[in-house]
């Protein structure tokens, strides 16, 4: 058999591990990325590297696919969803792995997302819908209770603002509805009751009929310690997390990720590929706070490398409609990703500062250190991101995972780097003095 050539949509942590995992596989030749970072740009030894095409950049993608020949397409990140490059590389012939532009509306349009979700009976905070500022004031004005005020399309994981009290709710409806803080994704606003509890992230493979469920995972979104500061992109994660027992995880597939796989069916719109519910578990039990179409980062930092069998072997299932006769393992240990960011990020930070460390990282064992806004330069790594390197560790448990990806983090440097001390510890993991 001739080895086979993949294309990634996408340039951050998440595709340079679905990149590292898929080379992985007996079956792989080569995998370009598009645009990709410094970390799939060709690095001595792997046959991973980069091809200039934007993540948003649909013509531009069908036409890299086409010229590098290659048989298999995995998108990455929402937006390219959003716009329809699965129909459009699937028009063109292409085999692709993602959902369609109208079953990504689960995560593309947070208002067919509620409603899908009080159809088909999945258990989800209370909610309202607006195009009206006026009638969505007035809403707010006659609610008891705190609110959470969401923009509906996608705004970069920043259009949702959990409000404390009636002027911050105000203030959200104002910035989204009248000043268009997230532009066109604010035509259509949620304001969503405030559920308190722990947020788990629950992965699924399906090929629109079976699920299968990845290990569990947990994100922490807040930029400093202790969940202060400012929402990011996710500044670590860790897998499988003790707060989701066999029995809720039984509970979850029953209540939500089936009963969403088949919803879209019914529907017309199947939904194939990567189905990630962020999960709360309130004290009336679990509640979905939204649907993604995708892997998550850094969420798929822990959990490839806990995958036992052939990611390619599962994606293709997928796309033919035959993940039922896979048997998807995961290793019994754990594994922990740190990010290291740049100073100022979510705000403003600077870009092309040298990265020092890296290989002396990846040579604890152990790490693995996935690129996320990084790019070569000369014989440089440089920054070019906020979130520039997520660093793993595996272990037989936590705490093991946790040490190790420490210990390569504290390997790595640029000027102004900064990560989080306490990943981990939301699963009880306390840092050694
Ligand atoms: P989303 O993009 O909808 O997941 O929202 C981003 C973050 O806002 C979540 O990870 C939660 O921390 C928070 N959030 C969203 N919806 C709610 C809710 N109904 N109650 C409390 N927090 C929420
Ligand atoms: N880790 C959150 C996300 O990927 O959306």
């Amino acid at each position: 058999m001739p080895k086979r050539s993949l294309m990634i949509i996408g340039a951050g942590g998440r595709e340079h591990a679905l990149a590292w995992k898929l080379v992985q596989s007996a079956q792989v030749g080569q995998v370009l990325v598009a645009p990709g970072n410094g970390g799939t740009d060709g690095a001595p030894g792997t046959p991973i590297r980069n091809i200039p095409a934007a993540a948003d950049d649909v013509a531009g993608l069908l036409d890299a696919a086409r010229h590098a020949g290659v048989d298999l397409v995995v998108v990455g990140p929402e937006v390219p969803l959003a716009l329809g490059i699965v129909d459009r590389l699937h028009a063109a012939g292409l085999r692709v792995f993602g959902p369609t532009q109208a079953a990504a509306r689960l995560e593309t349009s947070k208002a067919f997302a509620k409603d899908f979700m009080r159809q088909a009976g999945i258990p989800t905070a209370g909610y309202a819908v607006f195009t009206d500022y006026a009638a969505a004031l007035d809403y707010v004005r006659q609610t008891a209770g705190p609110l959470v005020v969401k923009a509906s399309g996608l705004a970069a994981g920043k259009g949702v603002v959990v409000c404390d009290d009636l002027a911050q709710a105000e203030q959200a409806l104002f910035d989204i509805m009248q000043a268009g803080a997230f532009g066109a994704a604010g035509d259509v606003v949620i304001v969503e009751e405030r559920l308190t509890g722990p947020e788990v992230s629950l992965l699924a493979f399906t090929d629109g009929r079976t699920v299968l469920p990845m290990v569990t995972a947990q994100d922490h979104k807040r930029v400093f310690d202790g969940d202060q500061g400012p929402n990011t992109g996710g500044m670590g994660a860790f897998a499988p997390t003790p707060r989701v027992t066999p029995a809720l995880l039984d509970e979850a597939l029953r209540t939500v990720m089936q009963p969403a796989v088949d919803g879209m069916a019914a529907q017309g719109t199947p939904y194939v590929g990567v189905l990630y519910a962020g999960l709360m578990l309130t004290p009336a039990g679990l509640r979905v706070l939204e649907f993604n179409a995708r892997f998550g980062d850094p969420e798929t930092q822990v959990i490839l490398p806990l995958l036992e069998t052939d990611l390619l072997e599962i994606i293709d299932a997928c796309i033919d409609g035959r993940l039922a006769e896979v048997d998807v393992r995961w290793t019994p240990g754990a594994a922990a990703t740190v990010v290291a960011a740049s100073a100022g990020y979510p705000g403003n930070y600077a870009k092309g500062l040298p990265i020092r460390g890296l290989e002396e990282a990846d040579s604890v064992p152990g790490v693995t250190v996935f690129h996320a806004g990084t790019r070569r330069h000369q014989a440089d790594v440089v920054t070019d991101g906020g979130r520039v390197l997520a660093v793993t560790g595996v272990g037989a448990d936590l705490a093991a995972a946790l040490a190790c990806a420490y210990a390569g983090v504290q390997q790595i440097h640029f000027t102004g780097m900064h990560y989080r001390r306490d990943i981990g510890r939301q699963a009880g993991w306390q840092a050694p003095p």
